[in-house]
């Protein structure tokens, strides 16, 4: 090694030490013909003196330029007393040069490497230049905690008796949903294999396999449009069991998460995590991740309006929809601008408007709405919803679904006007994890005509509601779990089917997928459970998001090494790019621009 120490280590019980330290030049001050350069490195900065009686140093410093890479030897000093730096875990020393190597003269970066001051410039041109941004100490720290949150994983599951494997990349169409990146094969003209969306298929066949426990860190590729907490490439901590029920899974995850937690965070989550049924996270919250670290929860008021003088709700309750209210506690002096975006909030769910009741600080109701409604509906509301001066109630009128999700949107999106304005505290540093349970096995498409799995097909019904498959699927439960931190969903998965007459009904009955393309999609699925296959059932957390929750950050981008953009873009190497002409020819391709 070039170094002795790093340039955090170094304390005043080292005064007097020859040493050698390495870095980058995180800041050079030239006091009177005294250098002083502050030595970066992943540890942290050392300062430097390069006293002018050295004179060989001279030209040297002259060619010094901020993030040049150095090698500093020389005699640790301390400070005198003024000039100690208590902010800096070695500014009690600094280190008097008596050698200089300089590796390598830096240009001037295009933005500043100072934490506070790089958040401000734009991502896109972080994201261009990511080998400068990961220089700086705080994106350092977040893939620092990624990979403890990795290490306590595998030593967590490596505890368990669990076998890490690998699992390809290159997989064939799944149905899991979202749309996949195709890759063309050279060797089969025409034919391609798909990026695996995920390792389902693979990790349901090492259970058949027999290795009864499996886990994998898995890259997994989704050709989504992205959000903020969602990349095209991600990483999965993935798990599939043998010879377990549900109640295995939750143990299992809860020890995980918390063993996660508390060696990268020091903190004790409580265990076993609160349960809720996806009815109720929909009724209560209006979605099925949600946040509980505040109430606002909203109320059922259809049996109210079911004859109500307000045609809009008395008609919807008519038709078989509901009414659903709650109370924006003390939002009343929300601006129009505030009440034009949660409106707009609404929309986006699919709402025509949103129809409020503001109660002014005196107590007076105020609404447009306010003159259709009776005496008795309103001392309902009151009394339901604990209205008091000062709050601002939000209705939804629609079928159940739709009804839950608008206020479950308008219902986060006021959390957060409370919360700017100091009268609800939604901390950062709370964990509120729960398993959302009980989600039904499909759910109807409208536009297909046909039912869609509400997870993915090899989700196995709950046993007592087998029955029900050809009855009445809407009512059949899945044996499907979510794993809920905060309002994000970390975590899914289910016990699977096992047995390939239930399964092949799943695909054909209910799916509706064609015999012949079962048969090429899943046929050796089915096959495989011909032979044997063990109950199973598995999970996979979102590891990125995750880590982002470790490290306090809101986007899963600042703890992903070499992110893509919003649109799916690497900035720093300008991926993805054109192939060329031989490139295309070898894979059997041609590009031809399609109109849309
Ligand atoms: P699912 O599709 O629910 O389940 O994915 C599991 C978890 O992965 C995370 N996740 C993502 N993170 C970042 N970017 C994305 N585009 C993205 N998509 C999903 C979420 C999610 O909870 N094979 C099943 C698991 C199983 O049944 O065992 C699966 O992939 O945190
Ligand atoms: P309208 O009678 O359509 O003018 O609606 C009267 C009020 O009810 C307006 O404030 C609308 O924003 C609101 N409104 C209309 N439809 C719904 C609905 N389905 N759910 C909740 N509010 C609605």
């Amino acid at each position: 090694m070039k170094r002795t120490h790093t340039c955090n280590v170094l304390r005043k019980a080292d005064v007097g030490t020859q040493v050698t330290l390495v870095g980058w030049v995180d800041t050079l001050r030239d006091h009177g013909g005294i250098q002083f350069v502050d030595l970066r490195d992943r540890k942290g900065v050392t300062q430097i003196v390069f006293d002018p009686q050295h004179t060989a140093f001279k030209e040297d410093l002259h060619h010094l330029r901020h993030e040049s890479v150095i090698e500093v030897s020389g005699v640790v000093v301390a400070r005198g007393e003024a000039e100690v730096n208590a902010k800096l875990p070695t500014g009690e020393i600094e280190v008097t040069a008596e050698r200089l190597v300089i590796h390598n003269i830096a240009e001037t970066p295009p933005f500043p490497l100072e934490d506070e001051k790089a958040e401000k410039v734009s991502e896109d041109l972080r994201l261009q230049y990511r080998f400068l941004d990961l220089r700086r100490p705080a994106m350092y720290r977040n893939l620092e905690i990624r990979s403890k949150a990795a290490k306590a994983t595998r030593d967590y599951l490596d505890g368990q008796d669990f076998l890490e494997i690998e699992t390809p990349c290159l997989f064939k169409s799944t149905p899991e949903g979202a749309r996949e990146f195709l890759v063309p094969s050279r060797i089969h003209p025409g034919k391609f294999y798909a990026l695996a969306q995920s390792p389902q298929q693979y990790k349901q066949m090492l259970m058949v396999a027999g290795i009864e426990r499996y886990y994998q860190l898995a890259r997994c590729f989704r050709d989504e449009d992205l959000r903020a907490d969602r990349q095209p490439e991600f990483t999965q901590i993935d798990i599939e069991m043998s010879f377990i029920d549900r109640e295995d899974m939750y143990a299992l995850i809860e020890g995980l998460v918390a063993r996660i937690w508390k060696d990268c965070l020091g903190v004790d989550i409580p265990t076993p995590f609160p349960r809720m049924t996806y009815r109720d996270a929909m009724d209560q919250y209006g979605v099925d991740k949600p946040d509980t670290r505040f109430e606002l929860k909203i109320e059922d008021f259809s049996d109210c309006f079911r004859n109500s003088q307000f045609k809009v709700f008395q008609s919807t309750v008519d038709s078989g929809g509901v009414v659903k209210a709650f109370n924006a506690k003390g939002l009343a002096d929300a601006t129009q601008g505030e009440m034009r975006d949660l409106e707009n909030g609404a929309k986006a769910m699919g709402a025509k408007g949103l129809a409020f009741i503001r109660i002014t600080p005196e107590g007076e109701w105020k609404s447009p709405i306010l003159k259709f409604f009776s005496e008795d509906e309103l001392a309902e509301l009151k009394e339901r919803l604990d209205i008091g001066n000062g709050d601002l109630v939000f209705f939804a009128a629609a079928d159940w679904e739709r009804a839950c999700s608008i206020l479950g949107r308008v219902r986060l999106d006021a959390g957060k006007l409370l919360q700017q304005r100091g009268r609800i505290s939604i901390p950062e540093d709370q964990f509120n994890f729960l398993w959302v349970i009980e989600f039904p096995l499909m759910l109807f498409d409208e536009e297909a005509g046909r039912y869609v799995a509400a997870h993915h097909p090899f989700t196995s019904p709950v046993e007592e509601d087998i029955p029900l498959l050809d009855s009445d699927p809407k009512a059949v439960r899945g044996q499907h779990y979510d794993c809920v931190l905060n309002g994000m969903e970390i975590a899914g998965g289910s016990i699977r089917i096992h047995q390939p007459a239930l399964q092949k009904k799943v695909f054909e009955d209910f799916l509706q997928i064609p015999k012949d393309v079962v048969e090429e999609r899943f046929g050796y699925m089915l096959k495989a459970f011909r032979y044997g296959a063990p109950p199973h059932g598995g999970i996979a957390l979102g590891f990125d998001r995750l880590a982002s929750t470790l490290a306090g950050r809101s986007h899963i981008r600042d703890v992903i090494a070499f992110p893509k953009t919003q649109r799916g873009q690497d900035l720093m190497n300008d991926a993805p790019s054109p192939a060329g002409p031989a490139q295309l020819r070898a894979l059997h391709i041609e590009v031809n621009e399609i109109e849309d």
